[in-house]
């Protein structure tokens, strides 16, 4: 879209209840742009920087998506801006890039995304597929009214249709309103039982995305089986240079417990070393109602 100005709201979609997916104009965030990493939000003067994920970016556009859940005051205020509106400003891209290995035969990656997951892992579980590597994805919703990107033509069947040979695709749903019913740890219980997936794969890796307690369930599960475990966090962030605190996240290294920041340091850490008895109270300090959304959200 040349002409409109930076951070100019260029496409506004409706995803799901308080749902809200954002086309947004930052042509150098989409030059720069690596699956896994996060951009900060200034939605307005004085606004509160908000961390958002790339869920998306086309470098020749020049355009971002961003997917926001309606949870806190500033969430709302920003799902209530129209196409044509303009964020004050966006850093990024921040964080590391997920880190890609190919992995070869009988194995698949296998990631497990729970409500709002689904947009952070749909660029990484992309850029597995475009190196080459088996995905099996267990999304994971509340139900069926929550589901967003699954129908034809929209995001994750597209990837279906680009990779029909490398990409198998689990639904979940709490309730049993859509496909199975349970949370996303059941079926990856059942893998990890078999010791292969229904197609006779080895779990190479398990990523996980979505809320704090399903990121533990899927951690606590994996770990006896020895399964290397990522969890992508999307913690409290304030300065995201790695500077006030906001983000620590308590992990262990032999036998020491050290500070990580997964504003620097993550998004993504290995979920088998954090300390999660330290770590999911500091979800509420900081802001109560947020969450107590995104943990009840999904999961
Ligand atoms: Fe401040 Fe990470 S957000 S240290």
């Amino acid at each position: 879209e040349m002409g409109a100005a930076p951070q100019t709201i260029l496409q506004k979609i409706h995803l799901a209840d308080g749902i809200v997916e954002f086309i947004v104009h930052s042509p150098l965030v989409a030059k720069a742009a690596q699956a896994g990493q996060f951009v900060r939000v200034l939605p307005w003067e004085k606004g509160e920087l908000i961390p958002l994920t790339l869920a998306d970016w086309d470098a020749k556009a020049g355009t971002i998506c961003l997917v926001v859940q309606a949870m806190g005051a500033s969430s709302i205020a920003i799902n209530a801006m129209l196409v044509g509106d303009a964020f004050t400003g966006i850093a990024g891209p921040l964080g590391l890039p997920s880190e890609l290995h190919r992995f070869e035969g009988q194995q698949t990656v296998v990631f497990t995304a729970g409500g709002l997951g689904l947009p952070p892992v749909y660029p990484i579980m992309r850029a597995h597929l475009r190196l080459g590597n088996h995905v099996t994805l267990i999304a994971g919703f509340r139900n069926a009214d929550l589901l967003f990107w699954v129908k034809a033509g929209e995001r994750v069947s597209q990837l279906q249709a680009e990779f029909p040979d490398l990409l198998d695709v689990i639904y979940t749903s709490n309730d049993g309103s859509f496909c199975q019913k349970g949370f996303v740890t059941t079926p990856l219980e059942a893998m990890l039982k078999d010791g292969q997936t229904s197609q006779g794969r080895k779990i190479a890796e398990v990523v996980t995305i979505g809320p704090p307690l399903m990121m533990r369930a899927v951690s606590d599960l994996t770990k006896p089986y020895g399964v290397k475990t990522v969890a992508s966090l999307n913690s409290i962030m304030v300065d995201a240079t790695g500077m006030c605190g906001a983000c620590m996240v308590p992990v262990t290294i032999d036998g020491k417990m050290v500070r990580k920041h997964a504003c620097v340091d993550g998004p993504e850490l290995d979920s088998h070393i954090i300390d999660w008895d330290k770590f999911l109270p500091r979800f509420n300090q900081f802001k109560p109602q947020e969450q107590a959304s995104r943990v009840t959200h999904g999961f």
